[in-house]
């Protein structure tokens, strides 16, 4: 089973997705946790280039989609085939939010890459945190991160991205989480939806 965390920066996604992990393996259900990009060798160094450098738009994509293939092949389908939970810190929808609807590639091209980097493998379960935009640059500037994904205008589009791409993509199981509330009501309500797809 493959499980993606999406959302904006500062919406929470990291930290729910580590609480997943270590609750899966708690219950005796064996679990990774990667983070798109990064979790092999190339992917975290395309990750270091990407964070680093300014580029165009189309190279930007086309990392992102170099770093999800590497980790597709090398890390995600091996787990899979192990039959573990596989846990993932953003993937294709991020892609969809950030360089589609964000940086306004047509999103034509970018459904093509993101078919290709993950050989057309789409997430069994996805969950999109979602805070406001205030939230999400009140907790940035807590934790001092600034890259140049964080600029309000940005943020402002990707954040609408991901709830139409909730609404839209009525055929895969994506749900929207209220990301506003305390850390661990947050959690209930996730762990309760992946309980009833394992167990029922
Ligand atoms: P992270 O810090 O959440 O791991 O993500 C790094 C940055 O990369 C984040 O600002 C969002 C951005 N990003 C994209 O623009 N497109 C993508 O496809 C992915 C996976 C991340």
């Amino acid at each position: 089973m493959l499980i993606t965390f999406e959302g904006i920066d500062g919406s929470g996604k990291t930290t729910q997705a580590k609480k997943l992990y270590e609750f899966l393996n708690s219950i005796g259900k064996p679990a990774s946790l990667y983070r798109d990009p990064g979790s092999t060798p190339l992917a975290e160094e395309i990750r270091r280039i990407i964070l680093n450098y300014q580029m165009d738009s189309t190279t930007e994509l086309l990392l992102f989609a170099s770093a999800r293939s590497s980790l597709v092949w090398e890390r995600i389908f091996p787990d899979l085939r192990d039959g573990k939970i596989v846990i993932v810190d953003r993937f294709i929808d991020s892609t969809t939010a950030y360089q589609g609807y964000g940086r306004e590639i047509n999103l034509g091209t970018v459904n093509i890459l993101n078919h290709i980097a993950t050989r057309g493998r789409k997430p069994d379960i996805t969950f999109i945190l979602n805070v406001s935009l205030e939230t999400a640059l009140e907790r940035l500037k807590k934790a001092g991160k600034s890259t140049r994904f964080e600029d309000p205008e940005f943020l402002k589009k990707v954040r609408s991205a991901f709830i139409l791409i909730h609404k839209q993509e009525k055929e895969r199981k994506i749900y929207l989480i209220d990301g506003e509330r305390d850390e661990e009501e947050v959690f209930e309500d996730i762990k309760s939806i992946v309980k009833l797809h394992l167990f029922y």
